[in-house]
């Protein structure tokens, strides 16, 4: 099984990933934890590069894409043929979101890359951790969490970001379960236990 988490900045989504990843553990699965951009040498490498020095949003958005072939070639697809279940913290879907909705490139481009980076595979369930950007911001602010270049652009991007995650939703209901992050943390994970559930992932 393959589940993804996506929403902006601020979300909590890495520290539920950590708590899912420990929940499927206790149950006797075998867990993989990766994040995008990462997972391996070339996209820590292009990592560094996206977020630490000013690109195009064009060659953005096609960094973003190499890392992710890469992913998935060399992480994603040989756990999931090995039985496990694989968590990554982002997906396709930030680059829908963040270059899509926040840049404004063009969405038949995106997704054809997507389409060309991950051949056939998607993900089984994407949990998007919906929160207003403001209150994304306080927290990291909370958790003297210092912004990268990506999430500098400011409260009007990230809106875009948020909006553009919601119509990914509503296209795909099946697959994206909307989670209310504005809440305290067993809440939120309270609701991610269930949908899985529900769906006999747990
Ligand atoms: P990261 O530090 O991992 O942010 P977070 O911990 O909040 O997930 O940095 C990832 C940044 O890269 C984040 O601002 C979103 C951005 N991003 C894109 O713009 N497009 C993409 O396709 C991906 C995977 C990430």
């Amino acid at each position: 099984m393959f589940i993804t988490f996506e929403g902006i900045d601020g979300s909590g989504k890495s520290t539920q990933l950590e708590l899912l990843a420990e929940t499927f553990r206790e149950a006797g699965r075998k867990v993989l934890l990766t994040r995008e951009p990462g997972g391996t040498a070339l996209a820590e490498n292009l990592r560094k590069v996206l977020l630490e020095s000013n690109v195009s949003a064009q060659a953005e958005l096609l960094l973003f894409g190499a890392a992710r072939a890469q992913h998935v070639a060399e992480v994603i697809k040989p756990a999931l043929d090995d039985g496990a279940i694989v968590l990554s913290d982002r997906f396709t879907d930030s680059s829908v979101a963040y270059q899509g909705g926040g840049l404004k490139l063009p969405a038949d481009f995106i997704d054809a890359m997507n389409q060309f980076a991950c051949e056939d595979l998607r993900p089984d369930i994407t949990f998007l951790l919906d929160i207003d950007p403001l209150a994304g911001n306080k927290r990291q602010q909370l958790n003297h969490q210092k912004p990268d270049t990506i999430e500098s652009r400011g409260l009007g991007f990230l809106e875009r970001v948020r909006q553009a995650y919601l119509q990914i939703a509503l296209r795909d209901p099946h697959r994206v379960i909307i989670i209310n992050a504005a809440r305290p943390l067993a809440s939120v994970q309270c609701d991610i236990i269930a949908a899985l559930q529900q769906r006999g992932g747990l």
